[in-house]
């Protein structure tokens, strides 16, 4: 059994699938131990207690930088022993001492069609205003291994959404939470906990 860990910022749906997804049995081989929350009034963090789950508070804005932030993360995952880190909404980019250790063994959802709208500066609601500022008819969501270069490791899944003419950020980022993210992020995270995804040259692939 892989022992996950989670990593959130803010409302924490992301979070909601992965647990929906364990209790039905969706995630197979693996069980979310802990959340661990960069923000004290995260709403994740309810949704953690609401199912027993414990929960930790790392401030970010109680370190520094990004590095040393980056260090108390990296000492609470070895702590907690994770195999899989998930980054489900995480706002903060990790510094290279996490995402070095834990290689290949950090998954994030990105709520965009990577390479299109991402890396530095592209988060949240920003990234639907940026994709609907272009004008693309399509857009949706990737979930993809962590490396050193922001929204830039081994691609798992994606899953696209059309665009609609009278879309708000808001109503985008909706369309794509439903149909992509709270489905991909789950069955990615199975996957991993089934050891069904190979890297090959630095790419992700799909074992049946
Ligand atoms: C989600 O859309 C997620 O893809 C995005 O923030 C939202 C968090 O929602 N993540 C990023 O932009 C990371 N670069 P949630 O807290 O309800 O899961």
């Amino acid at each position: 059994m892989k022992n996950i860990v989670v990593l959130v910022s803010g409302g924490g749906t992301n979070l909601q699938a992965l647990i929906d997804a364990q209790k039905s049995g969706i995630i197979k081989n693996g069980e979310i131990t802990c959340v661990i929350s960069s923000n004290p009034n995260a709403y994740a963090l309810e949704r953690a207690k609401n199912n027993d789950i414990p929960t930790k508070i790392i401030p970010r804005k109680e370190y520094p930088d990004s590095v040393t932030y980056s260090h108390e993360i990296l000492n609470a995952l070895n702590e907690l022993k994770a195999d899989l880190v998930v980054l489900a909404g995480f706002m903060t980019i990790l510094d290279e001492c996490v995402t070095k250790e834990y290689a290949y063994k950090i998954i994030n959802v990105h709520p965009a069609l990577i390479p299109s709208f991402c890396g530095e500066g592209f988060y949240g609601l920003k990234v639907h205003e940026k994709a609907l500022e272009y004008g693309v008819k399509v857009s949706g969501a990737t979930i993809h291994f962590v490396n050193e270069k922001a929204d830039a490791g081994a691609i798992i899944l994606q899953g696209v959404v059309n665009v609609k003419k009278d879309d708000t950020p808001e109503i985008l980022q909706r369309r794509i939470m439903e149909n992509v993210e709270w489905k991909l992020l789950p069955e990615a995270v199975s996957l991993f906990c089934q050891d069904r995804i190979e890297i090959i040259n630095g790419k992700a692939y799909v074992t049946e």
